[in-house]
């Protein structure tokens, strides 16, 4: 039986006996579809190319969250969105604010959720523009930041000192991405992570572009998160790659960077 993009079409006897086309919804995040994309060596290929040429136009800047400027991939948003839906965290930490509109999404999730749920957002540099957008909007009572680098001692204990308000956090780097950069970040921030949450190192693909991709940045696909990624989990065991959310990812700029804390 051949399959369309959403649904499957098979047969079916009528009342009179004729068979007769019919059509059947594909059932949601059905594993063997899901598994089928992933080792599909075209889906890889496709991928490759794709970021390349959606980098090359910036496509990762036409997108904003609630009103508010967000730097990532759709594909990535709603995967945030799931993640937070289903683990319920109580405190989400994102390190590179920007616009603020990683912020806003990781937000407006968690005002849905109820109760007494709370945003930090570190940053090395807070613009005036994110820090008036962020004291003004609806979900400005639920987020507090902090300035300064992210990894530097002084950040980690405020940031400690908030975690300590809560039980299920969850954590998504998103600031400088060399890959020492991200390995320390991985570190330090994977202590903050509960147990069943997800930590999250966006810009993995960094390590798929052309070199010529990233101007006069630090990063580059000879330096870049991925790497940090693969070694954290190498000598990590508290973390694991969340492979469920991995495989269903394709237009991602985190390939591989959702990653789980299992003890
Ligand atoms: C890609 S942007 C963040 C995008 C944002 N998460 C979003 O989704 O809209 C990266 C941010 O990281 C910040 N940054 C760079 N180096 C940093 C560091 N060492 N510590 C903290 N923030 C840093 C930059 O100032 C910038 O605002």
């Amino acid at each position: 039986m051949a399959l369309d993009p959403v649904s499957s079409i098979g047969t079916a006897m009528n009342s009179r006996g004729d068979e007769q086309a019919v059509r059947t919804e594909r059932s949601p995040r059905d594993p063997a579809a899901i598994r089928s994309m992933a080792t599909d060596p075209e889906s890889e290929r496709v991928r490759r190319e794709w970021i390349s040429v959606a980098t090359r136009h910036g496509y990762s800047y036409n997108f904003s969250w609630l009103g508010v400027p967000i730097i990532q991939h759709p594909e990535d948003v709603v995967i945030i969105q799931e993640l937070i839906w289903s683990t319920q965290p109580d405190l989400v930490i994102e390190t590179g604010i920007a616009h603020g509109g990683s912020l806003i999404l990781s937000a407006s999730i968690l005002k849905l959720l109820g109760g007494e749920r709370e945003v930090l957002g570190v940053d090395v540099d807070i613009r005036s523009h994110a820090r008036s957008m962020l004291s003004s909007h609806p979900l400005a009572e639920s987020i507090s930041t902090i300035e300064g680098d992210s990894i530097a001692p002084a950040v980690i204990e405020q940031v400690a000192r908030v975690c300590s308000r809560h039980e299920r956090v969850m954590v998504i780097l998103d600031s400088n991405h060399t890959c020492d950069h991200v390995a320390a970040e991985l570190s330090l921030y994977g202590d903050f992570v509960s147990i069943g949450s997800y930590l999250v190192a966006m810009d993995t693909v960094i390590r798929d572009l052309p070199p010529e991709a990233f101007g006069d940045r630090p990063w580059s696909p000879a330096n870049n998160p991925w790497t940090a990624v693969t070694n954290f989990l190498d000598a990590d065991d508290r973390f694991v790659a969340a492979a469920d959310v991995n495989e269903r990812l394709l237009a991602t700029a985190a390939p591989g960077g959702y990653l789980i804390r299992v003890r």
